[in-house]
């Protein structure tokens, strides 16, 4: 396959490319930063013009995978009086705009079969009160993987909802905080980047042929 990741440079979009390299597919990489794609390109997912060019350098594309995030630590433990508008917007931004901006830009390189992957995150279905600009970008990516599927058939687009998945975060957070993320799931443990990277692999691929418009929740059972 020839696979485009954003946040190719993070933990879950790193690990991404280097599965999907070891598979033998051509991966191209998009994130401000170098990755260990085949061919990497630095932009920002607000950059349109940038996102344009590198499609139209790549040529056809099988699958694109959104794994980019805003992911800042100063939003995480936030009361509601603290947060401003504008703390919502600059999540909203870079989760749904960029990828809404990464689908069109990549659209004239997605053939009938290709198939599109958002990352979305189970606060976005069952909410988060020390999240809230997160959970609302996220819950919002789902209805755009949700929306997408319709608009796009027939081609495919899906959403993974992850748990908690040991990337750079989790220095943000306290030991103690931790354990608790890790009692919240049934399997009382963080997932590892591979286990989130192989379920957006599985999506890309043509073994999910016939699922479209799915929420794959991939949280070590959080949500239950
Ligand atoms: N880890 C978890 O527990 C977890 C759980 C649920 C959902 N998720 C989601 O999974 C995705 C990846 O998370 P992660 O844990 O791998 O985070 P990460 O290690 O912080 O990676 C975030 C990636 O997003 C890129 N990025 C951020 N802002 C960008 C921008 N404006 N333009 C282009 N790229 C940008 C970063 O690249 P540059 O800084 O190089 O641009 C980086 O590659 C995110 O959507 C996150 O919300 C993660």
């Amino acid at each position: 396959m020839r696979i485009v990741v954003t946040g190719a440079s993070g933990g879950i979009g790193g690990t991404l490319v280097r599965l999907a390299k070891s598979r033998g597919d051509y991966v191209v990489g998009i994130s401000r930063e170098r990755s260990d794609a085949d061919v990497h390109y630095r932009c920002d997912v607000l950059d349109v013009a940038c996102l344009r060019g590198v499609a139209e350098e790549v040529g056809r594309v099988d699958g694109l995978a959104l794994a980019h995030g805003h992911g800042e630590e100063g939003l995480w433990k936030r009361d509601v009086a603290s947060l401003s508008a504008e703390d919502l917007l600059d999540v909203f931004r870079v989760d749904v705009v960029g990828s809404f901006n990464a689908v069109k830009a990549f659209l004239p390189a997605l053939g009938p079969s290709a198939s599109v992957v958002l990352v979305a995150s189970t606060p976005g279905i069952v909410g988060d009160r020390y999240g809230i600009p997160y959970a609302v970008a996220k819950g919002a990516l789902i209805a755009l993987a949700r929306s997408l599927a319709k608009a796009l058939a027939p081609i495919r687009v899906n959403a993974v909802a992850l748990g908690p998945i040991e990337t750079r975060w989790t220095s943000w957070v306290t030991p103690e905080e931790l354990d608790e993320f890790r009692s919240r799931t049934v399997l009382r443990r963080l997932g590892r980047p591979e286990e989130a990277a192989e379920a957006i692999y599985w999506l890309l691929s043509p073994a999910s042929s016939y699922v479209t418009g799915h929420v794959l929740v991939v949280d070590g059972g959080e949500s239950l």
